[in-house]
């Protein structure tokens, strides 16, 4: 019986990853979902785990040493699964300094609690692993269609969110060269599919075409994300978190890459597409909503993963084609309106018309 502490949980992927888990290991594990909730964090998440015996969530920040610690010290803790942070780049070009709380102080202050925790007279106890939950974005913007991200790639940060990631990055890093703490470092791509909050692209268009609302496309729509399937990425996890040799960094991402303004347009079509001939929201759906605003500062160009290493050396690949996921996940918001006029209540209406400026 492995014991995981997975922090962020009540996120988008960590909510994705805890309900695979527990899917896939059923009781053979123990989750501990550590989040103190932010405007991202949502147990309505995880309601289908929430009883389960096996299943505990603790409201708390990453930054208190405190009830970091305690939850080490009152529980033999094998796997840290680390998800939590602020995680939206725009957010993190008007308000910065949170981003370095929660994402590196939050990081330093964890890795340090699993560190005093594991350690023993000659090293650590056995079979522990922490893996930094990481992304693509520490490696800078590619310029040209040619190019790819590898693990060997310098890390070149531009926006105040990927800084404070790979400031992170670094500090498990250092724990890993000074202490041979065991942990791993995974860097995916953007990641899409249930759950996810609509500040990010494809769930703001999904929520703002079936309300008719413009469809705000940051400057030319011809930068390049790289996109994978949320359970994708939660299956990568937990193989490295079982197999990977500690201190290994790995990519993970699926040759996916696409221009915004295509993923923009695939979402209109496949909702005129799904959409029932009856649906009065069809009247409200066309591909007029496209509007160019400006664009975002400092914005990466185009990001693309090589995972040759993770396959190489793992076996991982990604098991859902886009054409399928897209659909999956369009229907999934669909079936899921109340999700979605929950987590946009209140505050979302304040960030989006000041972002917006509407
Ligand atoms: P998210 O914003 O949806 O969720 C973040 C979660 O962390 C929320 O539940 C929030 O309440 C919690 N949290 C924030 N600050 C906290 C704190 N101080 N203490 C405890 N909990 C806190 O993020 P996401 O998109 O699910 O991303 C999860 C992780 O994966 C992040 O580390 C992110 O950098 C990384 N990542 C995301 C993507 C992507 O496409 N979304 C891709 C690669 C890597
Ligand atoms: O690459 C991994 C990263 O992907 C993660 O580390 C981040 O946590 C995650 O937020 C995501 O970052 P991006 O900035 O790539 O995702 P976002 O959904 O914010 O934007 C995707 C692209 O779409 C980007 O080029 C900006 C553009 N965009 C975004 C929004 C919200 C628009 O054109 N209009 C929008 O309204």
């Amino acid at each position: 019986m492995k014991n995981y502490l997975i922090t962020g949980g009540a996120g988008f992927i960590g909510s994705n990853f805890i309900l695979y888990m527990l899917k896939k290991y059923r009781t053979d594990i123990t989750i501990i979902n550590l989040d103190n909730l932010t405007y991202a964090g949502n147990l309505e998440n995880l309601k289908e785990v929430e009883k389960l015996e096996n299943y505990r969530f603790i409201k708390a920040d990453i930054c208190d040493r405190d009830a970091v610690m305690k939850v080490f010290e009152t529980n033999e803790i094998d796997r840290v699964i680390h998800f939590a942070a602020e995680s939206h780049v725009d957010r993190s070009i008007r308000n910065p300094e949170v981003f370095v709380n929660t994402n590196v102080l939050g990081t330093m202050n964890l890795i340090n609690a699993a560190k005093i925790s594991w350690e023993t007279p000659d090293g650590y106890k056995k079979d522990k692993k922490y893996v930094q939950v990481s992304t693509d974005e520490v490696y800078g913007s590619l310029e040209t269609e040619e190019e790819f991200f590898y693990e060997t790639t310098p890390l070149n940060p531009h926006s105040p969110y990927s800084a404070s990631k790979a400031s992170a990055d670094f500090l498990v890093k250092a724990y890993i060269d000074t202490f041979r703490f065991p942990a791993n470092i995974t860097r995916c791509s953007n990641n899409y599919g249930p759950y996810q909050f609509p500040e990010k692209l494809i769930p703001l268009m999904i929520n703002n075409a079936l309300s008719g609302k413009n469809l705000p496309v940051y400057g030319t729509g011809k930068n390049v994300r790289d996109w994978l399937y949320v359970e994708d990425h939660a299956k990568a996890i937990d193989l490295v978190a079982e197999s990977a040799k500690a201190g290994e960094i790995y990519n993970v991402g699926g040759h996916n890459e696409k221009r915004n303004i295509e993923i923009v347009t695939l979402i209109i079509d496949t909702l005129l597409e799904i959409l029932p001939e009856k649906d009065a929201r069809r009247d409200l759906i066309s591909h007029d909503l496209i509007t160019y605003v400006e664009d975002r500062k400092g914005h990466d160009f185009r990001y693309a993963i090589a995972p040759d290493k993770i396959k190489a050396d793992l076996g991982w690949e990604p098991e859902t084609p886009f054409s399928k996921g897209i659909k999956l996940t369009i229907e999934w918001y669909l079936k899921n309106i109340d999700w979605m006029e929950h987590v946009t209540k209140g505050d979302y209406q304040k960030y989006y018309s000041e972002m917006y400026h509407v």
